[in-house]
């Protein structure tokens, strides 16, 4: 694992037991960062949350992580990696940032990130994506990474568009 990740605009690092506010304010408290993730949580939605991202990072070392801004030192969202479910093989990418930080390009960069760091380091051949049908934001964003569809599965009580990438073995991740 290669954590810290620095991409130009952005870090994104392990996370801490002092995220809990700011990643509770910024975004999952926030009605339309989560209005396509089962909707906002309360205090204790997202002390869930943040720990169960702490024990999966200790238990396969990779998670969410925390975005931090570069810029600001501000954490604006998360992104990284999950199993989709617990029995595998399947990890997906995902990524969620606050509404105030849409549309800067964050999520694409973040996400280049973090696949890099999963064909890296990591060691992956493949990761999956789910997403809403309505996310056009994010289908956009799995489309600008190179994820392709492949139909839809009944994933978390709600059908989710499927995306699939696969590790490209002629193109090493930081060949350019
Ligand atoms: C989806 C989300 C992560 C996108 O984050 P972002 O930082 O704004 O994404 P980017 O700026 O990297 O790219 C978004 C792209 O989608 C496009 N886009 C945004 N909203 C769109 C919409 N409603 N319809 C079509 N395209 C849209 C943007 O124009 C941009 O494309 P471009 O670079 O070609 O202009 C963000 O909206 C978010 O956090 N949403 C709430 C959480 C969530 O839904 N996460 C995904 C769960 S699967």
């Amino acid at each position: 694992m290669a954590l810290p990740i620095f991409t130009q605009r952005l870090v994104l690092r392990p996370y801490v037991d002092d995220d809990l506010e700011q990643l509770h304010a910024v975004l999952y408290s926030d009605v339309d960062a989560m209005r396509l993730l089962g909707g906002p949580r309360d205090l204790s939605g997202t002390r869930f949350a943040l720990e169960r991202s702490m024990t999966q990072q200790d238990v396969s070392g990779f998670s969410f992580w925390p975005v931090i801004e570069r810029e600001s030192g501000l954490l604006v969202g998360e992104a990284g990696l999950f199993p989709l479910s617990p029995d595998g093989p399947d990890v997906a990418l995902g990524y969620a940032f606050g509404a105030r930080w849409w549309g800067r390009g964050y999520a694409t960069e973040a996400a280049r990130a973090v696949i890099a760091e999963a064909f890296g380091p990591l060691g992956m051949d493949r990761l999956v994506a789910i997403t809403r049908e309505a996310n056009h934001g994010s289908r956009h964003v799995l489309e600008k990474l190179g994820f392709r569809m492949e139909g839809v599965r009944h994933v978390w009580g709600a059908e989710q568009l499927f995306f699939v990438l696969e590790r490209d073995f002629e193109h090493q991740p930081g060949d350019g």
